[in-house]
């Protein structure tokens, strides 16, 4: 497979993520890996939007939130629900779009050239499953429009996989299989 994403500009924010969800349906189409999708999609998502230097996801394990799939620096693993803007968009259950994240009290830095931010929670119905964060080099990069399409996006994603799939990855489960049943 070769992939030639389209070009946005999003001089029309709307109809520009409007056809980047379509982009990502048709891109996680009759595949159900969670791993797998939310790669493409933090992939698609940093390759067609201008100014990023972040995209990518955080899932529920327990009650923290684990990195997963993601573009960028490498970045903090573990962020405790309600610590930071992923752990206050968790707990909140909404989009939090932080124009200055130095004005963000307890904001959490990873990269140190982010300078705006924005994260969309992952509710599958009532369940939070993880959230998606968006940094930015740019003061003010994200406005409404951005999280009205960006939760869009989310909502292509966890159409896709499986929610008990990404409840079900815990770390200790990994851990507790016996070293001798692993090949
Ligand atoms: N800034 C985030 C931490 C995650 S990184 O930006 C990738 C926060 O405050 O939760």
């Amino acid at each position: 497979m070769t992939f030639a994403g389209k070009r946005y500009d999003f001089r029309d924010q709307a109809g520009d993520y409007a056809q980047l969800a379509e982009e990502l349906a048709g891109l996680l189409q009759g595949e159900k890996d969670f791993v797998a999708n939310a790669a493409n999609t933090s992939a698609l998502i940093f390759d067609a939007l201008p100014d990023l230097n972040w995209a990518g996801f955080y899932f529920l394990r327990q009650d923290e939130l684990v990195v997963g799939p993601f573009q960028g620096k490498p970045a903090c693993v573990r962020i405790a629900l309600g610590k930071g803007v992923c752990g206050t968009a968790a707990v909140e259950r909404k989009t939090i779009i932080v124009p200055d994240v130095h004005a963000f009290p307890g904001h959490i830095a990873c990269d140190g050239a982010s300078r705006s931010e924005i994260v969309v929670p992952l509710l599958k119905g009532q369940q939070l499953v993880g959230v998606l964060d968006l940094d930015s080099p740019r003061l003010a990069r994200f406005n409404e429009g951005d999280a009205r399409g960006l939760e869009r996006l989310a909502s292509v994603f966890l159409d896709s996989v499986r929610p008990e799939d990404i409840a079900s990855a815990r770390a200790e489960d990994i851990a507790s299989v016996p070293s001798e049943d692993i090949a």
